[in-house]
């Protein structure tokens, strides 16, 4: 399993990018103080760290599949109730809370139609049920680098961005529209991440984490190398601290 790494490794290769990206989601929402909140998917706990300054230790839950990052989760935000259970199973009752949101994980479910059901159940009515994904585009420059570059070394290299699923609006329009949410709006979240130079992006890929992690991890090492510098080339040759910029498709609706 791609995400069964520790959490601090995660944070160095996504996190960066989930840290800025949680305070937009949760205005997207509309979560605001008091609000009781899950976080479905949570990984390491970014988007329930942000939820916690919002609206209290107390009033935040969060599940995620992966042991590690359930035990960073807990570590990150203490008092939260944070479980290891999938999208599909929440171990919550129904209507508990006020908003269910999902950030970066539609896409990773076993099943998207009963993972966004449940988030709806447990969501009392009225309540907001909302997530973001990544497009997989030229808007999201580090794993579109990594994909293109994979691609021109090895056709068969499994891009993410012909490969997953939910990764335009449209598509997550139509899931939250088949669960039967209603006042169903979409909306593109930029951020944007800061690396200290070429090192600070390409070591996080050989930590193993989601699809690209795994992907290099089979490579040999020749052909890591390979990928390594396609990837340089790629970026300009970069010789100190860039900026890398990454777009995120939003839904939100009503349960
Ligand atoms: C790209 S990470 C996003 C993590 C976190 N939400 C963030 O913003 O950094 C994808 C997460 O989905 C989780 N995941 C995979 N399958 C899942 C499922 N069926 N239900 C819920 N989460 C799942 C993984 O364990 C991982 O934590």
């Amino acid at each position: 399993m791609s995400f069964a790494v520790a959490g601090d490794k995660y944070d160095r290769f996504m996190g960066r990018y989930s840290r800025e990206l949680a305070p937009r989601l949760i205005e997207f929402a509309g979560v605001e103080s008091g609000m009781g909140v899950v976080d479905v998917g949570c990984g390491p706990g970014a988007l329930t760290e942000s939820l916690v300054k919002v609206t209290g230790a107390e009033k935040v839950a969060a599940a995620d599949p992966s042991e590690p990052f359930v035990a960073a989760a807990t570590e990150r935000a203490p008092g939260a109730d944070v479980r290891l259970a999938p999208a599909e199973e929440l171990p919550w009752e129904d209507d508990r809370f006020d908003a269910a949101l999902s950030q970066l994980v539609v896409n990773f479910m076993r099943d998207a139609d009963t993972g966004v059901s449940e988030m709806r159940r447990v969501v009392r009515p009225g309540g907001t049920v909302a997530a973001c994904t990544w497009s997989y585009g030229e808007d999201m420059e580090m794993l579109r680098s990594f994909w293109d570059s994979a691609r021109r070394l090895d056709s068969g290299a499994p891009d993410e961005g012909s490969l997953m699923r939910y990764r335009s609006v449209e598509e997550l329009g139509e899931l939250w529209q088949r669960v039967g949410l209603a006042e169903v709006e979409t909306d593109h979240l930029r951020v944007e991440t800061s690396y200290t130079g070429f090192d600070d992006l390409w070591e996080p890929f050989t930590f193993g984490v989601g699809p690209a992690g795994a992907y290099l991890a089979k490579l040999s090492p020749e052909q890591r190398e390979q990928l390594r510098m396609e990837l340089f080339k790629r970026l300009g040759e970069p010789s100190g601290p860039f900026t890398l910029s990454a777009t995120a498709c939003a839904v939100r609706g009503s349960a």
